[in-house]
This record gives C-alpha cells, structure tokens and sequence, in this order.
C-alpha cells in the first residue's frame, strides 16, 4: 500500500481488537514508528510481541498507558511521540466502549455510565485530535477515527454508545472541513459487526446475539479485527489521497452497498 513506509503514526485502543490489528498491519507495511497506547498495558506488549516475533522488520513501537479520557496524558502522549520520532504522519483513534446493558432506557439510563461512555468515546477522540492536529504533518498528514454504524441509526439500549460514535462523525467532518486545505484528510471509518472483544462483551451483556448481527449482513458473517484494519490503513495511506471527511460503512445489511456516503 502507497505512502505508509517511513511514516510515524499513533494508534490508540491498541492492546486488542482494531487497533491492536491496526498497529500490526501498518508495521507490515512498513512505518518506521508506531506510538501505541491502551488503558491495558498487558495487552499493549502482547500486541507489541505479535509484530516482534519470528520477523525481522525495522518499525519502532512504543507503548504507552494513556487513559484517552486524560488530557494531560493524551498530550503528553504525543509530545513525546513527536519527540521520539520527529515528525506524526498519522493516527488512528480507535480506543472505544460499548457502555449500555441489554435493559437501559434514555429514562433509566445511569449519569455516570453516560459519562464514561461520552468521555471515551467523544472526548477521548477530541482529546486526540486536537493534540494530533498540532504535530501533524502537512500537508499529507491523514487520521482515521472509528465510529460505527451505530453511527448512523440510533441503537435501543444503547444510546449513549449510539450517540457517542454520531458526535465522532459530526467532529470528523467538522475537522476535515477545517484542515482540508491545508493538505490533511480526516475520515471516520464506521465498522459493522466485527468479532472482538467489545462485540462479544455486548452479546454476554444480552445487547444482541452475534450470529444474528453476522448473519444480518450482506457477507452473511461478521468481520474480523483484520479486515477492519486493512480498510483503515488504506485511508490513512497515500492509496486514498482525494478522501476526507469520509464516513466509510464496512458493512451494510438491508439493500444499500459499501459505499461512500
Ligand atoms: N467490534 C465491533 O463490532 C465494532 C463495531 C463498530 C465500532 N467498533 C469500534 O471499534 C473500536 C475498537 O473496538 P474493538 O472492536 O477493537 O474492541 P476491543 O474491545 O477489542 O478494543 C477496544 C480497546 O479500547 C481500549 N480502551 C477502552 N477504554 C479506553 C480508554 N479510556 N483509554 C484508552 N483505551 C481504552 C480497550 O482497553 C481496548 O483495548 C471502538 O471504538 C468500537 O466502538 C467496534
């Protein structure tokens, strides 16, 4: 894939799932320094070690324990990032909650379990964004967040995670909007039912059943951290260099096809 080698990028929820798949992938594709930070340091190293082991490859990670709800940690974050490295190509923000249970209301919903889901999810991504967009490389620099197709329609008891990945659309095109001119693109990718932890963690909660949410798609099935990951490498590579403020579906039931909308 063009335009990712000899690149610097940060990926946040990185000990697992997307973004744990993201860091391997833009490894393989050879960026010279990924900067990878989780609220779950065990998973950061074990995601650090998938890359590591048996291959010899020339990419720099660094792991880093950033609570993306933190300001002064994600700050400091990139500072550092940019130190070590001397330049930030790009980023993805992927750390994320699902938030909600299978019997919350917008009635009964609990203050502070809004607030957590809110302040992973919106507030951690503009945390990001705005340390993000102060280093960024431009023009070419490229930042992918990761919304959902929850994104797009609201979901029953889950609201606040509903409306959360509606606000990263809503500061995705905003920012876009903003930077476009100045040579940096800034997407939204928004994935359907994908088999990670926050997936499996909502079916036990009794939000949906998997293989009905998989069978619900037009493939039939869910989709891998892999498949997620490649699609976000490809818009934060050169490959996608006439894209911004794109609100890219991996999945779609019903009639409509992969698109861009
Ligand atoms: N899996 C799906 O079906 C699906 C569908 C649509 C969108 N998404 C989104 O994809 C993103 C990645 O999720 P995933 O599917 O890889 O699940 P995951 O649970 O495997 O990964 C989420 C990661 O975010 C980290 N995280 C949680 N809170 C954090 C915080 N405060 N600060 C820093 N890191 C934090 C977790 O520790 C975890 O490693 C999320 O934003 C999620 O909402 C997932």
């Amino acid at each position: 894939m063009r335009g990712i080698q000899g690149k610097v990028y940060t990926v946040t929820g990185a000990a697992s799932g997307i973004g744990q798949a993201t860091t391997v992938r833009l490894a393989q594709l050879g960026a010279t320094g990924i900067a990878i930070s989780d609220v779950d340091v065990v998973g950061l190293e074990k995601t650090k070690k998938l890359y590591t082991l048996g291959e010899a490859h020339d990419t720099k990670i660094t792991t880093r324990r950033v609570d993306v709800r933190v300001v002064e940690d994600v700050n400091r974050w990139i500072e550092d990032t940019y130190t070590e490295f001397g330049k930030l190509d790009g980023a993805a923000n992927v750390a994320g909650v699902a938030g909600g249970d299978g019997d919350t209301t917008v009635e009964t919903i609990v203050q502070k379990d809004w607030d957590f889901t809110m302040g992973v999810n919106v507030n951690g991504v503009m945390h990001c964004m705005r340390a993000q967009l102060a280093k960024l490389t431009k023009p070419g620099g490229s930042i992918v967040n990761v919304s959902s197709t929850s994104g797009l329609h609201g979901l029953p008891h889950s609201a606040a995670y509903s409306t959360s990945k509606f606000a990263v659309i809503g500061l995705t095109e905003s920012a876009a909007g903003e930077f476009g001119k100045a040579g940096v693109r800034i997407n939204a990718i928004l994935p359907g039912p994908t088999d990670t932890k926050i997936f499996r963690d909502g079916e036990e909660k009794g939000l949906f059943s998997a293989d009905a949410m998989g069978g619900s798609t037009l493939l039939g099935r869910m989709g891998s951290a892999d498949e997620i990951a490649n699609v976000l490498c490809f818009m934060l590579s050169d490959e996608a260099s006439f894209v911004t403020g794109g609100k890219l579906r991996t999945w779609l039931s019903g009639l409509t096809l992969l698109m861009f909308v």
